[in-house]
C-alpha cells in the first residue's frame, strides 16, 4: 500500500527543507523527496540542496580561507606582526570546506529526525491524482507511489550554460567545478561579473591567480546602486581583478593546456584570453527536469519558472504550492527559506507575509556589499522625491581600528516624511549591518528613529546612524 502523507516536500534544498520543519512543527504528518548525492564519497543522498552541497556555504567557507592567507600575506604587517614565508595546503582548505558541508547536511538529517519527517530518497515526479490526493513517483534504490493531500514543489535551480561552451566541470566549470579546483590556476578566466563570478574570482585572486572577468553588460553590477557598483569596481580592480565590460564572447576552445576564450571587446576588437581554467557564471536557470508537471495539469512559464500566487505561492492547482529558485524572485537562500515558512503557514490556516521589498541582498567580496529596498536609480525612475545620507567607514574608529576602512553607507529616505526607502552598504561586514536597516524598513521606521537610537562605540554600526543622520545633514563626525 503506498505511503499517505498530509504534506509532500519536492526538493532539501533551503526552501524545501525549513518548508518541512515548519510544516511538522504546526502538525502535519511530512514527506521531503531528495534526488541528489552530490558526489557524497559513499553515494548517500545528501540534504540542504545548492545552497548547502555547492553554494552558499562551500563558498563562503573558501572566501574565509582565501581572506586568511590574504591577511596574512597583505595585512597583519601593518599590525607589527612579522611572518615567515607564507604558504597554503588547497588539499587542507578543500577538505575543511567538505566538512563544514558534511557537518551542515548531516545537520538537516538530524532536524529531520526530530521532526519526525519521513525523508524519502529519489527522483520525484507527479503521476496524478486520485480521491486521497496526488500521486507522487519516487524514482530510487526503491522505487515507490506516494499519496500528498499537499505538495510543496521546491526544486531548486542549476547554472545556466552557454550553448558553445562545453561545460566539464574539470577545464570549463560551472559553480560545483569551481568550488573544487586542486590546484591554483595561474591564469584564471571568468564569463559573467555576478554574484558568482566576483565571489569564486575574488577567492581564487586572492590564493595567487590571476583573474580576468568577462561581462557581456556595459555597466558594472546593474543590480546594485550605482555609487556602490561604481565604488566596488574602483576597489576590485586596484585589487587586481581583470574586468572587462561589454564583451561579446565568440568561442572557447578547451586544449590540452588549458581554455582559450575568443572575444569582441567593447569597441569590438577581436581578443583572445589563454587561460588554466574558466568558470562560466552566466545566471542560473529553474529546475524542474522531469517533475511532470503536465500530469497534475501544470506548466512553467517562458522562462522556466512554475507561475505563483505573488502572495501565496501557491499555484493554479489547488494544494500544490512552489517555492524558491524555481519560482520568481530573486534566487537566494533566505527567500527561498521565507517562502517556505510561509507556504507551511498559509496551509494551516494563518496569514503570514513576506514584504520582498526588504529582502536583503549580500555579496560576499572583500569588502562585502549590502542592500536592502531601492536603490538610487530605482527611486529616481519611481520620480519618488528621496533625500540620501552617506557615511565613509573611513570616519570610523572601529573601521580604522580593524584595518577596514574602505566604503560607505548610503541610507535612502523620503524626502517628506523620512520613512527609509533603501540601505546600500559597501565595506566591512556589511553582511550583518544590512540586518538593522532591513529591520528598520521591515517596521516602516524613519531616518530619524535609525538616527535616534544608541549605537555601541566603537562600532561599525554607527556608520549606520550617522548616514541616517547625513540624509539631514546632520552628521555627527564628519
Ligand atoms: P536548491 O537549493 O537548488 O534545492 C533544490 C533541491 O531539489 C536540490 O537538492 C535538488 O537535487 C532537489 N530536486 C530537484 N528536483 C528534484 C526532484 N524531481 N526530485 C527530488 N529532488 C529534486 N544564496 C544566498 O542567499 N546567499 C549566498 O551566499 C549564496 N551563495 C551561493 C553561491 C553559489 C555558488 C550558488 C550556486 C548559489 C548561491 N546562493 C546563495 C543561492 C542559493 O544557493 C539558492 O538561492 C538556494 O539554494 C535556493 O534554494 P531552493 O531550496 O529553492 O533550491
Ligand atoms: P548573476 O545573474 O549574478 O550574474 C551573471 C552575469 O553574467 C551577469 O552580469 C550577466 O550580464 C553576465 N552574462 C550573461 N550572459 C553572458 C555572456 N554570454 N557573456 C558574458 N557575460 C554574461 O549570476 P551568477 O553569478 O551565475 O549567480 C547566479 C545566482 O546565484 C545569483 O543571481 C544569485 O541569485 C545566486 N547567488 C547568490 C549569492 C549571494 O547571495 N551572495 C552568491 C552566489 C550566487
Amino acid at each position: 500500500m503506498s505511503q499517505v502523507f498530509d504534506v509532500l516536500v519536492i526538493g532539501a534544498g533551503p526552501g524545501g527543507y525549513i518548508a518541512a520543519i515548519r510544516a511538522a512543527q504546526l502538525g502535519f504528518s511530512v514527506a521531503c523527496v531528495e534526488a541528489n548525492s552530490y558526489d557524497d564519497p559513499k553515494g548517500e543522498i545528501r540534504l540542504g540542496g545548492t545552497c548547502l552541497n555547492v553554494g552558499c556555504i562551500p563558498s563562503k567557507a573558501l572566501l574565509a580561507s582565501s581572506e586568511e592567507f590574504d591577511k596574512i600575506q597583505h595585512e597583519v604587517a601593518d599590525h607589527g606582526i612579522r611572518v615567515g614565508q607564507v604558504s597554503i595546503d588547497i588539499k587542507k582548505m578543500l577538505a575543511r570546506k567538505d566538512e563544514i558541508v558534511t557537518k551542515m547536511t548531516g545537520g538537516i538529517n538530524y532536524l529531520f529526525r526530530k521532526n519526525k519527517i519521513t525523508l524519502l530518497k529519489g527522483h520525484a515526479s507527479f503521476a496524478g491524482k486520485d480521491v486521497a490526493g496526488y500521486l507522487i513517483q519516487i524514482d530510487g534504490k526503491n522505487s515507490e507511489t506516494v499519496i500528498a493531500s499537499q505538495v510543496i514543489i521546491a526544486t531548486g535551480s542549476k547554472a545556466r550554460h552557454l550553448p558553445a561552451i562545453a561545460v566539464d566541470n574539470v577545464m570549463i566549470c560551472d559553480n560545483e567545478g569551481a568550488l573544487q579546483f586542486a590546484v591554483i590556476p595561474k591564469r584564471l578566466g571568468v564569463i559573467g561579473a555576478g554574484v558568482i563570478g566576483l565571489e569564486l574570482g575574488s577567492v581564487w585572486r586572492r590564493l595567487g591567480a590571476h583573474v580576468t572577468i568577462l561581462e557581456a553588460l556595459p555597466t558594472f553590477l546593474g543590480a546594485c546602486d550605482t555609487g556602490v557598483a561604481k565604488e566596488a569596481h574602483k576597489i576590485f580592480v586596484k585589487q587586481g581583478l581583470d574586468i572587462q565590460l561589454g564583451v561579446k564572447i565568440t568561442e572557447v576552445i578547451s586544449t590540452k593546456k588549458g581554455v582559450v576564450v575568443n572575444y569582441q571587446d567593447s569597441a569590438g576588437k577581436a581578443q583572445k584570453l589563454e587561460c588554466d581554467r574558466l568558470i562560466v557564471s552566466v545566471g542560473r536557470t529553474p529546475n524542474t527536469d522531469g517533475l511532470n508537471l503536465a500530469a497534475v495539469g501544470l506548466k512553467t512559464d517562458e522562462r522556466g519558472f512554475i507561475p505563483i500566487d505573488n502572495y501565496s505561492c501557491a499555484t493554479a492547482v489547488p494544494g500544490i504550492y512552489a517555492v524558491g529558485d524555481v519560482v520568481r524572485g530573486p534566487m537566494l537562500a533566505h527567500k527561498a527559506e521565507d517562502e517556505g515558512v510561509l507556504v507551511a503557514e498559509i496551509m494551516a490556516g494563518q496569514k503570514p507575509h513576506i514584504d520582498y521589498n526588504c529582502i536583503p541582498w549580500v555579496i560576499y567580496t572583500d569588502p562585502e556589499i549590502a542592500w536592502v529596498g531601492q536603490t538610487e536609480q530605482q527611486l529616481k525612475e519611481s520620480e519618488r522625491a528621496f533625500k540620501t545620507g552617506q557615511f565613509p567607514f573611513a570616519a570610523n574608529g572601529r573601521a580604522l581600528g580593524m584595518g577596514r576602512s574602505e566604503g560607505f553607507i548610503k541610507v535612502l529616505a523620503d524626502a517628506k516624511t523620512d520613512e527609509v526607502l533603501g540601505v546600500h552598504i559597501i565595506g566591512p561586514n556589511a553582511s550583518d549591518l544590512i540586518a538593522e536597516a532591513a529591520v528598520a524598513m521591515e517596521f516602516k521606521a524613519a531616518a530619524e528613529d535609525i538616527a535616534r537610537i544608541c549605537h555601541a562605540h566603537p562600532s561599525l554600526s554607527e556608520v549606520m546612524r550617522e548616514a541616517a543622520l547625513a540624509t539631514d545633514q546632520r552628521a555627527l563626525n564628519m
